[in-house]
């Protein structure tokens, strides 16, 4: 059986039942609600996924995969950059639509309606279109919508998702009526709020969220360090 570990803002942590661990949007260092530093990490990392290339995504990432050797998993624009200007060794590059049979499980990106800039030094020629990542592991399919509008997309992500991480801050992605719609949208077993809290701007009561929700899967408000087994 596999775990999610939530590490605040939009980060989180999946391990396999093999061992195997995954960190999406590593924003721990700065991250005021972190419950953990990379440090945590050092130990074992395989794979670092990449939403988009803002900086409260990017995070720890490239420290992170050099230190352990993981594997960087991102859009095309961003891998390129890892690889070209900071020097990453382990990169997979993908683009949205497109899937990819991981040892772990296969990994799709899917379509988020959000900014693309790559903040990280010496980025400007690497814009991007941020992704939602829809994953496996252990057969249990996850999906994390990045930083995202509500949109109609989602609706093809119904029956093909378990777990929803959906962000809920408002103001830079949906509020939490729209990704109570979302959900709605998606019918996930159980869904997540997530992008919320950090800061001022996106200071927002998950419980509106749980509302919005209604009974349509079973929310799940994880505090950072909190583990749910998948
Ligand atoms: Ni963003
Ligand atoms: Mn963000």
């Amino acid at each position: 059986m596999g775990r999610l570990i939530y590490h605040g803002h939009s980060c989180v942590e999946l391990t396999s039942a093999d061992g195997t661990r995954l960190l999406i949007d590593p924003f721990l260092t700065g991250n005021p609600n972190a419950d953990v530093g990379p440090e945590h990490f050092h130990d074992r990392l395989d794979y670092v996924i990449l939403t988009h290339g803002h900086a409260d995504h990017i995070g720890d990432a490239w420290s992170l995969v050099e230190r352990t050797g993981a594997t960087l998993i991102a859009t095309y624009e961003l891998a390129s950059y890892a690889q070209e200007v900071k020097g990453v060794v382990n990169a997979h590059p993908m683009h949205i639509g497109g899937g990819w049979d991981f040892p772990f499980g296969r990994l799709k990106l899917t379509p988020a309606i959000h900014g693309g800039k790559v903040e990280s030094d010496g980025a400007e020629a690497y814009t991007t279109i941020p992704a939602g990542v829809v994953l496996a592991v252990d057969g249990t399919r996850v999906y994390h919508a990045g930083d995202t509008a509500l949109t109609r997309d989602m609706e093809l992500l119904e029956g093909q998702v378990d777990i929803a991480l959906v962000p809920i801050g408002d103001n830079f992605t949906m509020g939490p009526e729209d990704a109570g719609r979302a959900i709605r949208m998606i019918a996930p077993r159980v869904a997540i709020p997530i992008h919320y809290a950090t800061f001022d701007l996106i200071a927002v009561d998950p419980e509106r969220f749980r509302t919005a929700v209604g009974g349509a899967a079973d929310v799940r408000i994880l505090g950072p360090g909190e583990t749910l087994e998948i």
